[in-house]
């Protein structure tokens, strides 16, 4: 794989079945360095999407890596969890009975500045749940925006929405969040359904999975078995999209997507349509571009990246 410098990133999630396979990649590529994991409340509530981090962590032998929770809501209104989606723990499906490490007893804005400001390069955020504890993080902690390398958080969609019509479920939760994030003035690359729907845990994924031999494998395999259950009896898909994983993909070799740099707004105030991203794709309305939305994925490439990396944390 050559000679490379690790690159410095953060996750911030709310596992979640795809959030756990995004977990495995950024800590089984050697192209990333995992500096910390934050977690924020979406999926599920805060205490079980933290709980869902230090086991994936656990599972995947990254027990030094340093992990904090963040938001228990969003910065303005209540959450809303999908149960219905990622079940009552949040990872349902497998037998996660692993032991776990401790959750750093500091806020998870607190822990980003940390690690943002000890870094010795720019930082790398990967945000796969709502954005709040991100755009706390930039509102917060201004200082610490210049040691920040970019934003690439998976939500939104050029297309339609999963949450609401027009509204994908991260931004949804949190419109005023992802408004934050997008009008910050970072690099920002935003990861859409519009592309994850390309990424389907079909049943040769899953064989794939269980073909490991691995405990880790074979727990892949069941919480994708439970995640292509309530996708088919909710939205009637064949198989799972695995959402989050493709935004640390992105990082890790960013040819396995394609962007186009175009304006992002996010719909805060309509009544049918808050929390929708409003991406300008053919610069109708005038407005300076602010993000890299993802419009293709190099499907097979992606697959590689992920079954590499959790082999590779297998052991
Ligand atoms: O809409 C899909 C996104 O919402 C994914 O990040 C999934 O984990 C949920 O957080
Ligand atoms: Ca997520």
């Amino acid at each position: 794989m050559g000679d490379f410098a690790a690159q410095p990133v953060i996750v911030d999630c709310d596992p979640g079945h795809d959030d756990a396979l995004a977990l495995l990649l950024a800590a089984g590529d050697p192209r990333l360095r995992l500096l910390g994991v934050t977690t924020v409340a979406g999926n599920q509530t805060l205490d079980k999407t933290t709980r869902n981090a230090l086991k994936i962590l656990a599972l995947a032998g990254a027990t030094g890596i340093p992990v904090a929770a963040g938001s228990a809501r969003p910065l303005i209104g209540e959450l809303t969890v999908a149960s219905d989606i990622h079940g009552a723990s949040g990872l349902d499906g497998p037998d996660l009975d692993v032991p776990v490490g401790e959750v750093a007893d500091v806020h998870a804005v607190d822990l980003m500045r940390r690690l943002i400001v000890e870094a010795t390069e720019p930082v790398t955020l990967i945000a796969t749940g709502p954005l709040t504890n991100v755009a706390l993080l930039l509102r917060g902690h201004p200082e610490v925006v210049p040691r920040v390398r970019r934003v690439v958080f998976m939500g939104g969609s050029t297309e339609r929405g999963n949450t609401t019509p027009y509204g994908e479920f991260n931004i949804v939760t949190d419109p005023e969040a992802a408004d934050i994030v997008l009008r910050s003035g970072l690099p920002t690359t935003m990861i859409g359904l519009n592309v994850t729907h390309q990424a389907l845990a079909t049943s040769p994924v899953i064989a794939e999975f269980e073909g490991m031999g691995t405990r880790l494998g074979t727990i892949c395999a069941e919480l994708m078995t439970f995640f292509a259950a309530t996708y088919r009896r909710v939205f009637g898909f064949a198989h799972p999209p695995v959402h989050d994983p493709i935004a640390v993909a992105a990082v890790i070799d960013p040819a396995v997507i394609r962007t186009v740099a175009v304006p992002v707004t996010v719909e805060l105030a309509g009544a049918h349509t808050r929390g929708a991203t409003v991406v300008d794709l053919h610069h109708r309305t005038g407005q300076p571009p602010n993000a890299a939305v993802a419009v293709s994925l190099d499907v097979d490439a992606f697959w590689r990246l992920l079954m590499t990396a959790v082999r590779r944390v297998a052991g």
